[in-house]
């Protein structure tokens, strides 16, 4: 798979919403670094956290065990498995909510907003 990334903090830098159709188009034209806005692909069998390391990109992270959201991220776009065993609640889940550590997309092209430990509904999980 194709990941387009961007991360959370941009968003709240430019004050631009998670939910906003627009997002990425807006992202690919505010000149962003390149560690907060970019695409990588994902090897088979690689999470999206090690896929992400072994492109040089230094994302959040603590247990790698689906333990501590530390290393949430945003589908915005594509399909990435939501493995059973992690500490995620359906809330968040259902709004596309994942944890890099124990999953990948799925889809040929996905669009991830990483960094969530930063978004409220995330923050007070974290362990
Ligand atoms: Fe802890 Fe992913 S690093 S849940």
């Amino acid at each position: 798979p194709l990941v387009e990334f961007l991360n959370f903090e941009v968003l709240e830098d430019h004050g631009w919403a998670l939910e906003d159709e627009e997002l990425f188009a807006k992202a690919a034209d505010a000149n962003l670094q390149s560690t907060d806005f970019g695409r990588f692909y994902v090897d088979p069998n690689d999470t999206l956290l090690e896929a992400a390391e072994k492109n040089g990109f230094a994302w959040p992270f603590a247990c790698r065990g689906g333990a501590c959201t530390n290393c949430a991220v945003a589908v915005v776009e594509g399909e990435m498995p939501s493995p059973a065993s992690h500490i995620l609640p359906p809330e968040l889940t259902e709004k596309g909510i994942r944890l890099s550590c124990i999953a990948a997309p799925v889809s040929d092209d996905a669009k991830i907003v990483y960094n969530l430990k930063h978004l409220p509904e995330v923050s007070e999980l974290l362990l």
